[in-house]
């Protein structure tokens, strides 16, 4: 077993959009600590809130037994941005020396923060004013900068998979134009993805500017080509005028003016987020978490775990902060789509 780590103590935190697969990367974060490394492992309650107001548990073995197939977080989550001043309480400019004091009260020798960008910008920022923090990237967008995929992603992939998947029969049964909004904050990963596993025919997403015009008149092509119904997937952060409904039904609202043809929207929402992580996630989420151990084992701080093909390695989160990965327009994967003859509405 090599000699352990003795007596370093970490805290983990989850914070931002929960995803499947949290718990198993705190599962794996949690026992490659204990059982290799003989460290004590803390859970902080909900993100940073948890830090600023000092909550938090000591997780054992027993803590982390049973947790890897479960959706959500055990610790809780929060968007607390202890560094954005929002100008409200008195006390948000000490909300950094809170976390910063309490860490030292905690006696932590590391911080593990999982989650997603904002979370990773925050756990860079902490690093700067001297805690070691460890980042794991999280979050089913899959717009972390670094990584070649984030934990969650394949989960969202197969769940709106799954139903891109039923809205063919429907479809087909009402000859209708189905329109289904994935997540994805600001990128297009996720309806690119499911879009093109789901046989989608028109894919929108924010990294493709579309016409409304264009996407008309090939889905009213399709139809002189004998093909009576169509899939548009979108995504949640393409760009449409106002903001008083969501893209779909904008869209869907458009799309009957222009073709003429019956439309439907459908949006997938928070069931993209919810429930048990796929056996992908669980391997991804469980190697990240423990390749975050290895590195505290080896107080090689400020750094968050990656995957660059399918090797783990750790990249500098002063690298990551503040950075997106978004779809680049002209990519293989989109390039083999269009080849298809899948529509990128532009
Ligand atoms: O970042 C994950 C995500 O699900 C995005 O895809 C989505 O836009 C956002 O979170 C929703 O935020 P909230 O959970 O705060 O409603």
């Amino acid at each position: 077993m090599g000699n352990k780590t003795r007596g370093q103590k970490i805290g983990i935190l989850t914070a931002g959009g929960d995803c499947p697969g949290i718990n198993a990367a705190i599962r794996g974060v949690g026992k490659t600590a204990i059982v290799r490394y003989g460290m004590q492992v803390i859970g902080i309650s909900d993100g940073y809130t948890g830090l600023i107001n000092k909550e938090f548990r000591e997780l054992d073995e027993n803590d982390l037994s049973g947790i890897l197939t479960l959706g959500g977080t055990i610790l809780g989550t929060s968007r607390e941005k202890p560094f954005k001043n929002s100008g409200k309480g008195k006390n948000d400019l000490r909300k950094p020396a809170l976390i910063k004091e309490h860490y030292e009260q905690m006696g932590l020798d590391c911080l593990v923060c999982i989650g997603g960008n904002g979370t990773l910008k925050t756990a860079y920022l902490l690093s700067q004013e001297g805690l070691n923090v460890v980042g794991i990237p999280k979050t089913i967008d899959n717009d972390v900068w670094g990584t070649d995929v984030t934990f969650g992603f394949d989960s969202a992939v197969n769940i709106a998979t799954e139903a891109i998947d039923r809205l063919h029969s429907t479809a087909n049964s009402h000859k209708r134009i189905m329109i289904i909004e994935l997540m994805g904050h600001n990128a297009g990963w996720l309806a690119l993805y499911s879009g093109i596993a789901g046989g989608g025919d028109v894919i929108l997403i924010p990294e493709i500017p579309h016409d409304e015009k264009k996407i008309s008149a090939y889905l009213q092509e399709r139809i002189r080509g004998n093909k009576p119904y169509s899939i548009v997937v979108v995504a949640e952060g393409i760009k449409t005028p106002g903001s008083e409904c969501s893209a779909a039904q904008y869209l869907s609202r458009r799309i009957a003016e222009l073709s003429g043809i019956e439309t439907r929207e459908t949006v997938l929402g928070y069931i993209q987020r919810g429930g048990t992580p796929s056996p992908m996630d669980r391997i991804l989420a469980s190697r990240y978490g423990a390749a975050a151990a290895e590195l505290i084992a080896k107080r090689e701080y400020g750094k968050m775990v990656a995957l660059r093909n399918n090797q783990i390695i750790p990249v500098p989160l002063a690298d990551v902060a503040g950075k997106l990965k978004l779809v680049e327009p002209d990519s293989s994967l989109v390039l083999k789509a269009r080849n298809m003859g899948t529509s990128f509405g532009d």
